[in-house]
């Protein structure tokens, strides 16, 4: 939300872009299309929002070069941000293609529209400094969530001090609230953080996700299902379809019953894992090479079934 205002107050611009599927949390002007539980229930585009706010919003698909070259060509010049989970994970989980990201940079820069990343989900998960270290592509402003607060309730965002500094007092973009740098938050993010930097966290999460996804293609294999299985670092999906998965509408071809079936012999199997087929999956420290040799084994069982 404070992005948002942000970048329309920095650019003096109305309109944003978004892309099919990604959840950017139940600000007004971003529950168009939005992935989550509003894609879950059916309800990606909310009642309660007023149309005038919704036509503010412009979407496209992901990994759409062509869409987002012509986008931008019709209405650059009007467009104040452009907000996209890099890699996104409310449709389940799918990553740019090479060049994607790229290229929406250099639109960004080309015609002065602030490029947002959200890395709520990806921001010290993928990586310390989120995925766009990994990918080297700086985004203008980033958005954090919960991570940054070690779970506790929380948000963050930043940028460059060119765009920072328009936020009040020093600027004239309002933004404020009664548990702004709430102290206990920022404990227990920098607790978490130190944590994960002592014990090398992010090259244990890559072991334990490459394990995870030899154990899920082994029951696979076993089941003889050809279903698409996604991963990165320690975020997973696995779609009930056999086509590539680049963007909302392929993860909408996945055979949602078959994923309730899954869902439910895995459950009453002891393994609980969310509750869609829109939702990623994430391990953890917690989660020992037991608890995922386990799981390979309930998931054979259910894949069967
Ligand atoms: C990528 C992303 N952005 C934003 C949000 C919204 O976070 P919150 O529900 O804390 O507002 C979520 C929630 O899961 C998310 O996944």
């Amino acid at each position: 939300m404070s992005c948002i205002r942000l970048a329309r107050g920095f650019t003096g611009r109305d309109l944003i872009v978004k892309f099919e599927g990604c959840y950017h949390g139940h600000v007004d002007a971003l529950l168009v299309k939005a992935g989550s539980g509003a894609l879950t229930h059916g309800q990606p585009d909310s009642a309660g929002v007023p149309k005038a706010f919704a036509e503010l919003t412009l979407t496209l698909p992901f990994n759409d070069v062509t869409a987002l070259r012509s986008l931008f060509m019709a209405q650059g010049s009007q467009i104040a941000a452009v907000i996209v989970e890099p890699v996104p994970a409310n449709a389940g989980l799918y990553l740019p293609r090479e060049g994607f990201l790229e290229v929406l940079r250099q639109q960004c820069s080309q015609y002065g529209a602030v490029l947002i990343f959200d890395e709520v989900m990806t921001g010290f998960r993928l990586a310390r400094g989120g995925y766009q270290e990994r990918c080297g592509i700086p985004p203008d402003l980033t958005a954090l969530g919960k991570v940054i607060g070690g779970g506790l309730p929380v948000g963050a965002f930043g940028g460059s001090a060119e765009i920072m500094d328009r936020l009040s007092p020093d600027g004239p973009v309002y933004q404020a609230g009664t548990l702004s740098g709430n102290p206990l938050a920022m404990a227990a993010g920098l607790a978490q953080l130190r944590e994960m930097e002592r014990v090398n966290g992010w090259a244990q999460l890559e072991e334990r996700g490459a394990e995870f996804e030899s154990g899920v293609r082994f029951a696979l294999e076993k089941a003889g299902r050809d279903y698409v299985f996604q991963r990165i670092g320690s975020m997973f999906c696995l779609y009930f379809t056999s086509g590539e998965v680049w963007n909302l509408a392929d993860a909408q071809r996945s055979d949602k019953a078959a994923f309730a079936r899954y869902f439910h012999v895995c459950l009453e199997g002891g393994i609980y894992f969310a509750p869609s087929q829109f939702e990623a999956g994430f391990l953890s420290l917690a989660h020992s090479p037991d608890d995922l040799a386990r799981t390979a084994s309930v998931a054979v069982e259910a894949l069967l079934a």
